[in-house]
């Protein structure tokens, strides 16, 4: 097992190039399911949940490639075993976006529930009845969600709000699966995230008919059949907001190429309410800080609001700020694996429900700590590039996930972060 030694503190200053977005490759890769024949998708990261992913394509039949050129090459010519193995749906919950492609694939799909995660309960309702409105006949049986349509899937008018708002894989395995239904399906209270935006844009590149793309009221006309696709992946606006977190805590100046703005424009407000200046600058932005944070309330939501995928972050970002700071999670109200090691860390956050009041301190001190989850343990290695001493981050695994070779990226710009394996 992987840790890593950070000292700190550091200033960061230099340019670094955005990767492809994890949260947008999944689904597409899933929706290569629904066309036969071989995809090409550029831009997808290197990452471990994007290889589990592929390993579960190829457990269903397809032949996934990483080609020399760093293009995903996706051949679904077969697709004879619509099964998603419980050993692999518990190391990647978003396994569960196979579901809506195979059932309108193949009629039929057997696919694990996935399992709890440390970010709290991560249910798959909305998934179910999504899919049941399109006609399926869907049972649990031994942890597994068993789907048959037969006769294939009928288009219908389909609210999937839940009572966290809109679900963003539960979109994207009920649209993918109503492209290929009979008759017309409106989906009410859709996924807006870009993410989404990225999968209605590939499957349309299919050859689907997906109207209203972005907003929470999407139409989609049923075909009789996809095309395989070559399609480039959107840049990963978590990653973003992560590196922009890092030149913020650190005081210091990076400029980010291959990074949409746009995407980010609650994260931008939050930054610059701060004191951190945010520049756009062509295909990219510059984001600088000379000082301590000011303080600021952030209250996450499905996009366009502020996203949970950096609430972590910025509470690292936070817990340096010149006074108190709210913090409330809406979408995953159980997110704060991380409060209890920043604290180690000499942060003062109080959890009270699902708000976090953040005291800001002087200082962070490094100290051991033991990442939790993905973005929490993005939230420790800025923590510690800020930190006073060396910091010692347990199980990296998590960041591996959903970051690509962090310590490389993050070193030529003056971070100080060795693996060392354990
Ligand atoms: N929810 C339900 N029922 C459902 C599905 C979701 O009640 O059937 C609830 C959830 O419990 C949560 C809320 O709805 O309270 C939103 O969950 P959502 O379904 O949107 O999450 P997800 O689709 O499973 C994706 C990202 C997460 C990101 C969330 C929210 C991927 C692979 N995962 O998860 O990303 O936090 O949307 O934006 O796209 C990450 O990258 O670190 C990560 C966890």
């Amino acid at each position: 097992m992987d840790i890593f030694l950070i000292d700190g503190p550091v200033r960061l200053s230099g340019s670094v190039t955005i990767n492809g977005s994890k949260n947008a490759s999944l689904p597409i890769m899933a929706s290569a399911i629904l066309a036969g024949g071989k995809s090409i998708l550029r831009g997808v990261p290197d990452l471990s949940d994007i290889t589990v992913c592929g390993q579960l394509l190829e457990q269903l039949g397809c032949k996934v490639v990483k080609e020399p050129t760093g293009e995903l090459s996706i051949d679904s010519t077969v697709v004879d075993n619509p099964f998603g193995d419980y050993e692999i749906l518990r190391k990647m919950r978003a396994g569960i976006c196979i579901l809506g492609p195979l059932l309108a694939r193949c009629g039929r799909a057997e696919v694990s529930m996935p399992g709890g995660c440390a970010i709290g309960d991560r249910p798959v309702n909305l998934h179910i009845n999504g899919l049941r409105q399109l006609g399926a006949r869907i049972h649990l049986k031994s942890g597994y969600i068993i789907a048959e349509a037969p006769n294939g899937l009928t288009g219908k008018e389909i609210f999937m709000g839940g009572p966290f708002g809109s679900t963003v894989l539960g979109t994207a395995n009920v649209l993918a699966a109503a492209t290929l239904a009979r008759g017309r399906t409106v989906i009410e209270s859709a996924a807006c995230e870009p993410e989404i935006v990225d999968l209605a844009n590939c499957l349309n590149k299919m050859g689907a008919k997906i109207s209203g793309i972005g907003s929470p009221r999407l139409t989609i006309d049923g075909v009789s059949g996809l095309e395989p696709v070559e399609y480039e992946v959107i840049a990963d606006r978590i990653e973003a907001g992560t590196f922009m977190v890092a030149a913020a805590i650190t005081a210091g100046e990076l400029k980010l190429t291959n990074c949409r703005l746009r995407h980010m424009m609650a994260v931008a407000d939050r930054l610059r309410h701060i004191g951190v200046k945010v520049e756009q600058d062509n295909g990219g932005c510059v984001v600088s800080a000379t000082g301590p944070p000011r303080t600021a309330d952030i209250t996450t939501q499905p996009y366009p609001g502020f996203p949970t995928d950096l609430q972590a972050q910025f509470m690292a970002l936070l817990s340096l700020a010149d006074g108190n700071s709210v913090i409330i999670e809406k979408v995953f109200p159980d997110r704060f694996m991380h409060v209890a090691e920043l604290n180690r860390m000499a942060a003062n956050l109080r959890k009270e429900g699902p708000a976090v009041i953040v005291a800001g301190v002087k200082k962070l001190i490094a100290a051991p700590v033991m990442a939790s989850d993905l973005r929490a343990s993005a939230a420790l290695v800025l923590a510690a590039m800020a930190a006073e001493g060396t910091t010692i981050i347990n199980r990296v695994y998590h960041i591996d996930r959903g970051y690509e070779k962090i310590e490389q990226r993050l070193n030529p710009l003056g971070a100080s972060i060795s693996r060392q394996s354990v």
